[in-house]
């Protein structure tokens, strides 16, 4: 049973990047239960094919899946108006798509840098860019941009990500501010340490999980079904007076010091 009502989203349509795989297909597992239609975006057609039907045997709801890379303005702008000609409407526009790999600054090269903002950054723009072009600026919606908390703190070997996610959190309230009038909710979650993830694989170093649960203020890593119900709340009319805000949903992880942890700072 959830905690909110399960038809507070009813009628909506979301369009999810990174949406196939971890915490963004706990995402869209709440926004489908709660009663949206959910069109669900990155480059694998198979990864997606699987995901979808799996989140519309959970929820009874409808999933589209389809593939495109965040990277091509093109390919998405083809997503988006697929999701419209599926479901006649967007509503909300999660922005999950990332990549991320340890790397120190200084063996770092200006490809790899690259490559980590034009997914994360220059991805979340063009997505969002897209959405407004074809359907938020004439009928309103909601923006959820994903983000983290490792620029918070300077994260050792995540110089590439926390620039991204720092870009990703300018970006929310720019956007929030000047879409605003237009009944546009721009707002941003910033997850911490999230179990059975592909980030967490990547990123933690083997040996440490008991030391970081422990310096965890709440005591344990997240789930992504509680990452999901961050965003039912911020895409519902719960929300209807915020905007522009990072969410940060992360037991208490990075006050404590818990993502230095990470890699053994
Ligand atoms: C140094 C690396 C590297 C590594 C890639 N590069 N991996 N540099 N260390 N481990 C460099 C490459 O050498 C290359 O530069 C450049 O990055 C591009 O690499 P490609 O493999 O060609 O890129 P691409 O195929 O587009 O793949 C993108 C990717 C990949 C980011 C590198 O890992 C990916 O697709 N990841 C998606 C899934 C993912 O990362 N999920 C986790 C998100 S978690 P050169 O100069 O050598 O050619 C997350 C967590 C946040 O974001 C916070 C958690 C707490
Ligand atoms: P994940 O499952 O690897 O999610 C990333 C998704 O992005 C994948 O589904 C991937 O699918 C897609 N993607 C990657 N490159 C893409 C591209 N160029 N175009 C379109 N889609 C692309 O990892 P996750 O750990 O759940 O992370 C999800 C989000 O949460 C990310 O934004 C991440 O930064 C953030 N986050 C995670 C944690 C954590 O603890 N895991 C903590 C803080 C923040 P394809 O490979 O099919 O493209």
């Amino acid at each position: 049973m959830s905690i909110f009502r399960d038809d507070i989203l009813a009628g909506r349509v979301a369009l999810v990047t990174g949406g196939g795989s971890g915490i963004c297909k706990g995402i869209t597992e709440k926004l489908m239960a709660h009663g949206c239609k959910a069109a669900i975006v990155s480059r694998t057609q198979e990864k997606l094919d699987a995901a979808a039907a799996e989140l519309q045997e959970k929820t009874g709801g409808e999933c589209l899946a389809v593939a495109a890379d965040v990277r091509e303005p093109a390919a998405v702008e083809a997503a988006i108006d697929a999701t419209l000609e599926r479901f006649g409407r967007l509503d909300i526009v999660v922005n999950g798509a990332a990549g991320n790999f340890l790397a120190p600054a200084a063996g770092l090269s200006a490809k790899g840098y690259r490559t980590v903002m034009d997914i994360d950054a220059v991805g979340t723009y063009t997505v969002c860019r897209a959405a407004f072009d074809k359907a938020l600026k004439a009928n309103g919606g909601q923006i959820i941009n994903i983000s983290a908390t490792l620029h918070y703190t300077g994260v050792p070997f995540q110089t590439h990500a926390g620039a991204a996610k720092a870009a990703i959190d300018a970006m929310t309230r720019h956007l929030a501010v000047e879409w605003g009038p237009l009944g546009i909710r721009v707002n941003c979650i910033a997850p911490g340490p999230i179990d059975d993830t592909e980030g967490m694989t990547r990123l933690m170093p083997k040996g440490m999980r008991d030391k970081m649960e422990k310096s965890v203020p709440l005591q344990r890593f997240g789930r992504s079904d509680e990452i999901g119900d961050a965003a039912v709340f911020l895409a519902s009319d719960a929300a209807s007076y915020i905007t522009g805000s990072v969410l940060v949903v992360d037991g208490g992880a990075w006050m404590a010091g818990g993502m230095q942890l990470m890699h053994g700072a």
